[in-house]
């Protein structure tokens, strides 16, 4: 023992109790001093005690709903208790973990269950984060094809590290980050476009989300598969993004598999696969990409990561996939979903200001749209004149404020709100969310009061900061 006095235990409730209350103070000086000042502006800056299933409650008692699933990373809500019991077990049983010069039968069993729900995908390579899994899909289909360049489409997001960068449809993400890798964007849907592209013999691989995060927009049917036909005939690849449509969220294990006949070369996984305990990536693929990567055995290390494949990650794996079947979660969020987007569809007729709402299973966007009635008409065209999606936040404020729901604004410029809740939601917080969001239409309708000082505080501060 280096000292002559063992370590002190850490006493983390201790710890809480005596530092929470200073959360935002240490954010704002030692991580990003944006997030505080962001939280502070929109009212959102609280002091969550605990959290349970789809809720989170604060010191009084009080109840939020969860409709966000910290960006979808909860699928079985907040401490399954199976998922909790699976990963004090991995603790309390003293494995010899990440010795790396044996083979733990952990990701084997984990990959084993997860190919179970993907026929035609042979292998998988276990990171531990989304863009981890992006980033092994780009250098897979590279190394596989012998050629360079992915294509992706507008409005795209598959994470924030220099290749997935490279393929994120979004210009924002990449201003000041540049140069990127030189591959190129299409339209979502554009097949002509697809084709174009192909015919330059350069492509490796298309990546594509098959719902897309930011707007919650889906591919149109059939486009999957004759992009994948397309793309075979010029021995490029196709790659879906399910980082976030992937383990049930839309209904499906997979979002590919809501379309027959579609099946992608390689596929990102990541989020909800260790039911939101520990982070993890996987990138599924088939049998012959794999091998080309792993080629011989000098390569046996060329693509690896220090964390990937650790006990911990795998056991809360292979208890959430355990937990998906016997609590038929995928199920659960295809029903719960289209009870929940028929009782919001049903709304569009009432409020001039909900324009569509969309998606699948347990992702869903809500979108806004110009009035027809010159009451709304002003109100709405100051916003957008300041910045578009701010009517969207401004639904999104009392929400959180008056009713204690977290939802957000599917990225910026938007005006779509994005739920993406816990899959184990049943019809009571169908209930409790669609009667609150009647509330603020109906208070948003009234084209005053309390929501639209709101706006006009928004539109303020848009300007101000222009
Ligand atoms: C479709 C998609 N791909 C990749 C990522 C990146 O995942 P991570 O944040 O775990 O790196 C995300 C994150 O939201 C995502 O939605």
């Amino acid at each position: 023992m280096p000292a002559d006095r063992p370590a002190r235990p850490l006493d983390l409730s201790a710890l809480l109790a005596a530092r929470g209350a200073e959360r935002y103070e240490l954010q704002a000086k030692y991580l990003n001093p944006q997030l505080p000042r962001m939280l502070h502006t929109i009212g959102f800056d609280k002091y969550y005690e605990r959290a349970e299933g789809p809720y989170f409650y604060d010191a009084d008692g009080n109840s939020y709903l969860d409709m966000l699933a910290g960006f979808g990373i909860f699928a079985l809500g907040r401490h399954h208790p199976v998922v909790r019991d699976a990963l004090h077990q991995v603790i309390d049983l003293d494995l010899p973990d990440l010795t790396r010069f044996d083979c733990s039968p952990l990701p084997g069993l984990l990959a084993e269950q997860l190919l179970s729900h993907t026929p035609g995908l042979d292998r998988v390579f276990f990171g531990n984060s989304g863009t981890e899994a992006v980033e092994t899909a780009l250098k897979f289909a590279r190394c596989a094809t012998g050629k360079s360049r992915v294509l992706y489409c507008d409005h795209a997001f598959h994470g924030l590290t220099a290749g997935s960068l490279s393929v994120n449809g979004e210009a924002g993400f990449r201003k000041g980050f540049g140069p990127l890798l030189p591959d190129s964007s299409i339209p979502l849907g554009d097949l002509g476009a697809l084709a174009k592209e192909l015919r330059r013999g350069d492509v490796a691989a298309l990546i594509v989300e098959p719902i897309q995060g930011k707007g919650v927009n889906a591919v149109p049917t059939g486009w999957l598969r004759a992009a994948q036909e397309l793309l075979h005939e010029h021995k490029a690849l196709l790659i879906c993004d399910e980082v976030q449509t992937g383990i049930g969220r839309t209904g499906d294990f997979f979002a590919y598999q809501h379309e027959e006949g579609v099946l992608p070369d390689l596929v990102c996984a990541a989020k909800a696969l260790s039911g939101g305990y520990v982070p993890i990536g996987a990138t599924l693929g088939k049998g012959w990409i794999f091998d080309k990567v792993y080629s011989s055995m000098d390569r046996v290390l060329v693509h690896s990561a220090s964390f990937g494949s650790n006990a911990q990650a795998m056991a809360a794996g292979l208890a959430t996939l355990q937990v998906m079947r016997d609590e038929q979660v995928v199920e659960n969020a295809r029903r719960v979903g289209d009870l929940f987007r028929e009782r919001l569809a049903a709304l569009v007729e009432k409020y001039e200001l909900l324009a569509d709402v969309r998606g699948r299973g347990l992702m869903i966007g809500i979108e806004f749209g110009r009035p027809r009635s010159l009451k709304l008409r002003t109100g709405w065209t100051a916003l957008q004149a300041a910045r578009k999606g701010l009517f969207a936040q401004m639904v999104v404020v009392p929400l959180l404020q008056r009713h204690r729901i977290l939802t957000q604004v599917s990225g910026d410029h938007l005006e779509v709100i994005k739920l993406i809740p816990p899959l184990i939601i049943t019809e009571r917080e169908v209930d409790r969310f669609v009667g609150a969001f009647t509330e603020v239409m109906d208070d948003a309708h009234r084209g005053s009061g309390l929501m639209w000082d709101f706006g006009r505080t928004l539109v303020k501060q848009a300007v101000g900061s222009k």
